[in-house]
């Protein structure tokens, strides 16, 4: 499999391509304004015709290898549409960390399942596997996955973002180049552009490029057939994804955080990759701190691993690693110097909320996206956080954390972490005979 990352290559003139005949000029200027080159309607025609034979006689697995090289038979992928969104090889793989099977894949049990049998469906039939889009918090393994799904199909993976196609010519350059059955990954898919949005629907429901050539009374549709191709979308904000593009998706799966246990193996498996000694209670210890996050996990692990060789203190133990992580300011919950201002001043300066998210964001000077889709999440799946119709709010176990008495007098529901991702002392306890417990602290959260 070929892992090929895709950035914006602005005005990049050798990728146009001058068309040859008078009525393709005329035609072409947009297209060429696009970035796009158009060739002649004889060429057209011949394209149109061998691709779409090729598409129905395309299938996986008809080459050698399992792949069908159309890039070398099909002249659209030379000479028809040449896009901006260069791709180039992605030649790190994340030091090897990355698990490249499913079987290596650690956690995330029901999404194993439920793709473990959309790709064997789709390998025995000889088709591209259905359009998934996967969501959840950041770090939680969807690029691992999708590069995991084309490996196991025996398809190349294209890896690019939504900011990174911002016009037309950039999504068109990767679609035309995109082999049969090839993985198209974008992230942060919830951010793409109207425009791309709407080139996206043919493509991924019928194989089909349409562009808009000329403005006005003059703009004409042209459709290039593609090769089928499976769309991995992921996101940190599934509701914030325009529902046509949601709903063309035949697959959505969501990432959970993960379970300390799973993480103690993500992080055993990683040192064994880096080749670094960790005993058991050094993994688990890390894994605890981790934040329910395998980016983190491992992150944290290199860390450790820094400070053992600059100490020259042998395996990491549980008492090495939690001492290393006290250093790097990682508390016994995972909870980072960010998290623990956010909670502090919304204690001392807002008696534990109700605080906007926009009032939170001013006074730590965080960006309110960033508090968002990276720090609250985890606040609220271990019962720190907790969001009302009016507000965040603290909970008690955030304020005995911290350190704090519980606030009196204030607008929080019972704790009720969602999954044990803490160990039994640092848990929120049922403490539902102190709260104030109001009628509006029960609506559904904003
Ligand atoms: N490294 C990062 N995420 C992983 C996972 N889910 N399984 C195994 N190794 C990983």
């Amino acid at each position: 499999m070929a892992i090929i990352s895709s950035k914006k290559s602005a005005g990049d003139g050798a990728n146009k391509k001058k068309p040859d005949d008078q009525a393709g000029k005329a035609l072409s200027s947009q297209a060429l304004a696009d970035g796009i080159a158009m060739p002649s309607r004889a060429e057209q025609q011949k394209v149109r015709k061998a691709k779409i034979s090729a598409k129905v006689k395309a299938k996986i697995g008809e080459e050698k290898g399992g792949k069908t090289d159309s890039a070398k038979s099909d002249p659209t992928k030379t000479d028809l549409l040449k896009g901006e969104a260069r791709p180039t090889e992605l030649a790190r793989h994340e030091d090897g960390i990355r698990p490249e099977a499913i079987n290596d894949y650690i956690g995330q049990k029901a999404l194993k399942e439920v793709l473990s049998i959309a790709i064997q469906a789709a390998k025995s039939r000889q088709e591209p596997l259905d359009h998934l889009l996967l969501y959840g918090p950041p770090g939680l393994g969807k690029t691992t996955m999708a590069l995991i799904l084309a490996q196991e199909m025996e398809v190349d993976c294209k890896i690019t973002t939504a900011p990174a196609l911002e016009r037309p010519r950039d999504i068109a350059g990767l679609l035309v180049n995109m082999k049969a059955g090839d993985v198209l990954f974008i992230d942060e898919i919830h951010r793409l552009s109207r425009v791309t949005e709407e080139i996206l629907y043919p493509a991924m429901e019928d194989a089909r490029l349409d562009i808009t050539i000329g403005k006005g009374q003059s703009a004409r549709t042209r459709s290039i057939p593609l090769q089928p191709f499976t769309l991995v979308g992921a996101t940190t904000k599934v509701g914030a994804l325009a529902s046509p593009l949601r709903d063309r998706f035949g697959l959505v799966q969501r990432l959970r955080f993960y379970e300390i246990d799973e993480l103690t193996q993500i992080v055993l498996r990683t040192a064994d990759v880096l080749k670094t000694e960790v005993l058991p209670d050094g993994a688990e210890e890390i894994a605890r701190r981790a934040r329910g996050t395998p980016r983190i996990a491992n992150r944290l692990l290199k860390r450790v691993r820094d400070y053992v060789q600059v100490k020259k203190l042998g395996a990491i133990s549980g008492a090495i690693a939690a001492e290393a992580l006290e250093l790097f300011n990682v508390d016994p919950c995972g909870l980072d110097w960010t998290d623990r201002r956010l909670l502090t001043l919304m204690i001392e300066n807002f008696n534990g909320g109700p605080v906007g998210l926009d009032t939170m964001a001013a006074s730590t000077g965080e960006d309110s996206q960033t508090i968002e889709e990276v720090y609250e999440p985890y606040l609220l799946q271990i019962g720190y956080l907790q969001r009302t119709p009016r507000g965040r709010v603290v909970t008690p176990a955030a304020c005995r954390h911290l350190g704090y008495e519980v606030p009196h007098n204030r607008f929080f529901m019972p704790d009720a972490p969602l999954f044990n991702l803490l160990s039994p002392e640092d848990s929120p306890q049922d403490e539902s005979q102190n709260t104030i417990q109001t009628s509006k602290s029960s609506e559904a959260i904003d």
